[in-house]
């Protein structure tokens, strides 16, 4: 009964699955020449509505030719409903999408050059890798020749080399994962949209994978749309990042500018570790602000690309940013934007091989987080519990979050 359900479920999925067919060329003469600057994907103003739940809220999103382009957000922000619009097995309730500027809101699932490779593999479990594989080459009336070269090629490119008669259950979940890249590239659509395809792998073998897909995408100049709740993965894979939350793109940016600029305390928060000090505005100088923190007392902060407008904000620091020293910086030249020192005690030493990070507890009560680079093999860190520290960072060291 069980596996009854999950073949029906499989297969459902799989069906959705089926790789986009390409459509016939036209007979008529040419399209009018694409401009260069045209992306080959517009999201515009999209809304879906689950009743009266905005599952996806107001997204504008172009996507260029050849980019690898990570969704990044929390479960359940909108980042799967917003690629089964793009693959068509959802219609937007406001917006459009268009592909090399052309409304796609009434082209099939099958007829879009979108495909999508599901979280859940969604393979037949009763049919053999090669047939997985071949499944959408068959449905788009491919001669047998031509399959067969096909897949031999996919399974080349994927590297599933004497596995093709196996079935799913038979396979590792890594080798799962290579059949259902293949087989959602074996049409070889213009465009793949994967969806969080390595949550399912453990930790090596999804950091080798997220090499091998970069190289793929590079290789066949595709482009991808990858879904992901890790951030990490998507920092390293891709050349921009959307941020998802709650149905809306908050900042859509390369990854160095998620990390080191973030647009929101919210995504400051929710990309990797961050140190946050609320305060009010005291004055401004010199390309700087000053601003009075609660817990941290005065901190100096350069001013933002955009000036700051508002007086109320935060400033926030990234544990590897945040120096520790035992008496402070030296007051030579090269400490001279050290200007920013807090003073308290070790409570927390995570040592964690590559870096060791340190919990200061202030004297407002008030932690900091200070990461560093363990670039000597030494027997101990460099601070112990319970030590009097200076923890301290430059005034480019710190963000300023006005929201
Ligand atoms: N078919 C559906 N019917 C009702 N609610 C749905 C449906 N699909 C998704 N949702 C809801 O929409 C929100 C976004 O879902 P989803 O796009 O799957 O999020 P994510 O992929 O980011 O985890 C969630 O709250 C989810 O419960
Ligand atoms: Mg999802």
């Amino acid at each position: 009964m069980v596996e009854g359900a999950a073949k029906d479920e499989a297969t459902t999925e799989a069906a959705e699955a089926e790789p986009a067919v390409t459509e016939p060329a036209p007979a008529k003469p040419a399209a009018l020449p694409v401009p260069v600057e045209m992306p080959l994907l517009r999201i515009e103003a999209v809304v879906k509505k689950f009743g009266s739940f905005r599952a996806v809220d107001g997204v504008s999103l172009d996507i260029r030719p050849g980019e690898f382009f990570a969704l990044l957000g929390p479960s359940g922000c909108g980042k799967t409903t917003l690629l089964r619009m793009l693959a068509g097995f959802e219609s937007p309730d406001e917006g459009r999408i268009l592909l090399s500027g052309r409304d796609i809101a009434h082209v099939l699932p099958h007829r879009r050059p979108i495909n999508m490779m599901f979280q859940s593999y969604a393979l037949f479990p009763h049919l053999s890798v090669r047939d997985n594989i071949a499944f959408g080459l068959k449905r788009a009336g491919l001669m047998r020749s031509d399959i067969d070269a096909r897949v031999a090629e996919m399974v080349g490119l994927v590297k599933l080399g004497g596995l093709e008669k196996r079935r799913p259950d038979q396979l590792s979940g890594g080798q799962k994962q290579r059949v259902a890249l293949a087989r959602s590239l074996a049409l070889r659509p213009q465009v793949l949209l994967l969806d969080e395809p390595l949550a399912a792998l453990d930790k090596k073998l999804r950091e080798s994978t997220q090499l091998e897909l970069m190289e793929l995408q590079r290789r066949l100049g595709m482009t991808f749309i990858i879904v992901t709740h890790d951030q990490e993965e998507a920092m390293t894979m891709a050349s921009r990042i959307g941020v998802m939350d709650a149905g809306r793109l908050d900042q859509v940016a390369s990854p160095r500018q998620v990390y080191e600029a973030p647009a929101s305390r919210w995504i400051a928060e929710f990309i990797g570790d961050i140190n946050l000090f609320d305060g009010q505005v005291t004055s401004r100088e010199d390309h700087r602000i000053v601003v009075a923190t609660r817990d941290a007392g005065t901190i100096v902060a350069a001013e933002p690309r955009q000036p700051v407008t508002r007086t109320t904000l935060a400033v926030a620091i990234r544990p590897e940013k945040v120096k520790l020293s035992r008496r402070g910086p030296a007051p030579d030249s090269a400490h001279a934007h050290a200007i920013n020192r807090l003073e308290g005690v070790v409570t927390d030493v995570s040592y964690l091989g590559g870096t060791t990070t340190y919990k200061v507890k202030l004297d407002s009560g008030a932690v900091v987080r200070s990461s560093m680079a363990n670039t000597a093999r030494l027997d101990t860190d460099a601070y112990g519990l319970s030590q009097r520290v200076v923890a301290w960072f430059t005034p480019d060291d710190c963000m300023v979050l006005e929201q």
